[in-house]
């Protein structure tokens, strides 16, 4: 492998050009190929781009042997077949989230990464955001204490948005869960592990999807309360707060480059600079672990994202969301 690593797209649609326009900002990698099921998505995303290799349909992707890692952008209900086959084919992979619709498929494309021995990561890029990182360290430092309350939602107004968009359709594994709720949750298990109660509530668009959902996880000695929905705009901010201080990640908080910390009566904000729109991070970490040879992150491991999968499966039954691959 050389030093410089090869990346491919699979699925060039909107945050598959939010994604690119990140990569080509960070050293040491490089975008050679793209593939889309259609002819001009793919061309206008490589000249935009300026990548060498355009393929129609994600076969020739698969085998292309410049790549070395493939972003999978596709939609949610087919993260898990589009994985599978491009692990099948050697491909280390970086999966939008959810990493896929269920606790089964997680399942399968963890056993994939193991076979095949390919680097398998999802994309929850708040992960590796320098604000979020400065976060957990304050979090382990103690800086606030004992924890005791999480905070945090999702949402915005998805309302004219049609019924057979990705955000509705259940075939495309919609609904404000897997799609933005998913958010809050990483915040909780990522700060305060599996819960020992989860409660959820929901509701469901007419296509049976959740376009509202409201979550409350409880463990021994704190709470979590969270939120996400598709039928409002909302100053989305998150709050966690410990027996001896609260930190604030400002307005949008999965994305931001801002952090406060309020303690004894006084407040620190804290103001990174991001690489392009924070897509940087977790391109920079991917590539971090294929040059130690890691199949898995430490800092975001496929256990977490098993554990993800599992709370928003015990949250679908609890709302009744069912989707065509359950
Ligand atoms: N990390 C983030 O900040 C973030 C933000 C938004 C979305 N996402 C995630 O990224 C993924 C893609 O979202 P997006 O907003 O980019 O979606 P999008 O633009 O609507 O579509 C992405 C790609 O999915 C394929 N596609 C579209 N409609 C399809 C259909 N009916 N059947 C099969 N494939 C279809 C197309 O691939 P081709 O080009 O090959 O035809 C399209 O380019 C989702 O999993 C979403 O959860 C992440």
């Amino acid at each position: 492998m050389s030093n410089v690593i090869k990346w491919g797209i699979l699925g060039l649609g909107k945050i598959a050009h939010k994604f690119a326009s990140d990569l080509i900002l960070v050293k040491d990698c490089e975008l050679v190929a793209v593939a889309s099921s259609n002819y001009d998505r793919a061309k206008v995303f490589a000249n935009k781009f300026g990548v060498k290799t355009c393929h129609i349909g994600y076969d020739d992707l698969y085998k292309d042997k410049s790549v070395e890692i493939i972003y999978i952008a596709s939609l949610n209900h087919n993260h898990y077949r589009h994985a599978i086959e491009s692990m099948k084919h050697g491909k280390a992979i970086l999966c939008e989230k959810p990493l896929a619709i269920n606790h089964h498929q997680v399942e399968e494309m963890i056993k994939s990464a193991k076979k095949h021995k390919v680097f398998l990561m999802e994309a929850l890029w708040t992960r590796f955001n320098p604000a979020f990182e400065q976060l957990l360290r304050w979090i382990d430092q103690g800086a606030i204490g004992k924890l005791r309350y999480i905070n945090a939602t999702f949402s915005f107004n998805g309302l004219d948005k049609d019924i057979d968009s990705r955000l509705f359709n259940p075939e495309k594994g919609g609904g404000s869960l897997l799609d933005i709720g998913i958010y809050p949750l990483f915040l909780a298990l990522i700060i305060m592990g599996n819960p020992n109660t989860i409660k959820a509530s929901a509701v469901l668009s007419d296509t049976g999807v959740d376009e509202q959902i409201g979550m409350l996880l409880t463990y021994d000695q704190s709470q979590a309360i969270l939120y996400s929905s598709y039928t409002h705009h909302e100053d989305m901010r998150a709050r966690i707060c410990g027996e001896q201080g609260e930190l604030y990640l400002n307005s949008r908080w999965h994305e931001s480059p801002k952090l406060k910390l309020v303690k004894d009566g006084k407040s620190i904000d804290k103001t990174f600079d991001f690489i392009g729109k924070g897509y940087s991070y977790e391109i920079l970490e991917a590539n971090r672990c294929l040059r130690n040879k890691d199949t898995e992150s430490s800092k975001w491991p496929l256990k977490n994202s098993l554990d993800l999968v599992n709370l928003m499966d015990k949250v679908r039954i609890q709302t009744g969301i069912i989707y065509p691959m359950d």
